[in-house]
């Protein structure tokens, strides 16, 4: 099988290292892919982007699945575009990806199919939004309708950064936030407790749970400092109890599934609920992103040994019965001539439901360290030369994002820039693991935390 990733991060060099290793692939794809993938043997990186020359090229090359890492992709549509093409393609459809690129459809969709979630209202109009702000009072939380490439959730502690927030996302200067035509904000309440990434695989109404995980978003040691995309992370995450893991099933998961195929918006695809769980053991859902966490993706797949060609293929068998009824379905004459593109590459096999799948987890925790450039995440500085990287192993690996250089000099090329992913057999030991490889790599003005895990080591409770 010929596999194609979408993507250039952390995430997509975890998803193509792991689909690599699978007995079932002939050649994994990286679409545009960075430094480390085109470093890897086993991986080969394709230079395009736009959505419909990558179906082109998907079907010219008769790719057999397509694994989408990132969310904007999903925003413009390549699901819908590769599914309209008979192309095997997992991830959710641009109106049910809605749950990430639109706060306002997801918390009025969290509302309505009652899934535990803080309290909100959407305003449009600046004084609007600064008069509700001033009766609620701060703490209290500000976001941007839209992909903002995340700069699109301010936690306000003072009323001043709530009002600076809304100016910025509802004024006239132009915000960076991706929405279509009207800007919107959502105003929340501020949640207290610890926040987990729940993350399930979908095909549109089965499910089935990734190990459980935590990141750190900030940018500093304690979690001071910036938001960040995320600065490490680790799993399992001791604060998912077995109580916690069926409840976030039983109030989040199965209810957005269900409501999702009861709008006629089925959700297939990776499903990231971003939890906060309180002192009192409840449960509310922060935010939905339609993709994998990055870097939650890096210590998942190193825990991962279920091939994960099988997960994806079972989580995407329903498409090839759809595409089966219409090829059925057409009249005999056309059934004979007409071209059928996208089911030469779906092969006979009948995968498993993924209800069925048991995954299998290496038991040993895993720990990931991001490496970031100097100013990320602000403006973050390109062009650093990186050296001293060690070569892979079965326990640690070195995920690349924001790096390019082929076979000469690797450079930094974006914000985050390596992920130092270990195995250990406690999550100490993988924590020992990765600061130590860490430490025999450097580039100019390298930024990282020195205590990823440190939540889960000292039992922190939700506060
Ligand atoms: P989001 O993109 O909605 O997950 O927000 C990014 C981060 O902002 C989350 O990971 C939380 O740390 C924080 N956050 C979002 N919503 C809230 C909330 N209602 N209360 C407290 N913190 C929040
Ligand atoms: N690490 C958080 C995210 O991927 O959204």
């Amino acid at each position: 099988m010929k596999i194609l990733v979408i993507g250039s991060g952390g995430r997509e060099h975890a998803i193509a290292w792991k689909l690599s290793k699978s007995k079932r692939v002939q050649s994994v794809y990286v679409a545009p892919g960075n430094g480390g993938t085109a470093r890897d043997k086993n991986i080969i990186n394709i230079p395009i982007t736009d959505v419909v020359l990558l179906r082109q090229w998907a079907q010219q090359e008769q790719i057999a699945l397509t694994v989408v890492g990132p969310e904007a992709p999903l925003a413009l549509g390549v699901v819908d575009e590769f599914r309209a093409h008979q192309l095997r393609i997992f991830g959710p459809t641009r109106e049910a990806a809605q749950l990430e690129s639109s706060k306002a459809f997801s918390k009025a969709f969290m509302i309505r199919h009652s899934i535990p979630t803080a309290k909100y209202e959407t305003f449009t109009d600046v004084r609007e939004a600064h008069d509700y702000v001033k009766r609620m009072g701060a703490p209290i939380v500000v976001k941007a309708d839209g992909l903002a490439a995340g700069k699109g959730v301010v936690v306000a502690m003072t009323l001043e950064e709530a009002h600076t927030a809304i100016d910025f996302m509802l004024g006239d200067a132009p915000s960076g936030v991706q929405h279509n035509g009207q800007a919107r904000v959502v105003i929340e309440e501020f949640l207290q407790g610890e926040e987990a990434s729940f993350i399930v695989t979908c095909d549109g109404l089965q499910n089935v749970a990734l190990a459980t995980c935590q990141d750190h978003k900030r940018l500093k040691d304690n979690d001071l400092g910036p938001n960040t995309g995320g600065m490490g992370a680790y799993s399992p995450a001791p604060i998912v109890t077995p109580q916690i893991h069926a409840k976030t099933m039983r109030e989040i998961i199965i209810p957005t599934l269900k409501g999702m195929a009861a709008d006629g918006v089925p959700y297939s695809g990776f499903l990231y609920a971003g939890l906060m769980i309180t002192k009192d053991q409840e449960i509310k859902c922060l935010e939905f992103n339609c993709r994998l966490g990055d870097p939650e993706t890096q210590p998942i797949m190193m825990r991962l040994k279920t091939d994960l060609v099988d997960l994806l293929m079972s989580a995407t068998q329903s498409q090839v019965k759809s595409v089966e009824k219409v090829i059925d379905s057409s009249p005999k004459q056309d059934r004979e001539t007409r071209e059928k593109p996208g089911k030469l590459f779906f092969n006979n096999h009948v995968w498993p439901s993924l209800e069925s799948l048991e995954l299998d987890w290496d038991r040993r925790p895993a720990l990931g360290v991001v490496m970031a450039a100097q100013g990320y995440p602000q403006n973050p500085k390109k062009g650093a030369k990186i050296t001293g990287l060690p070569e892979d192993s079965e326990d640690v690996m070195v995920f690349h994002a924001g790096t390019t250089g082929e076979s000469g000099e690797l450079k930094t090329s974006g914000g985050r820039v390596l992920c130092v992913t270990a195995l250990g057999g406690t999550l100490k030991l993988a924590q020992q693991l990765a600061y130590k490889t860490l430490e025999g790599i450097a580039f100019e003005g390298a930024q990282y935390r020195t205590d990823i895990g440190y939540r889960a080591l000292q039992n922190v409770k939700p506060h």
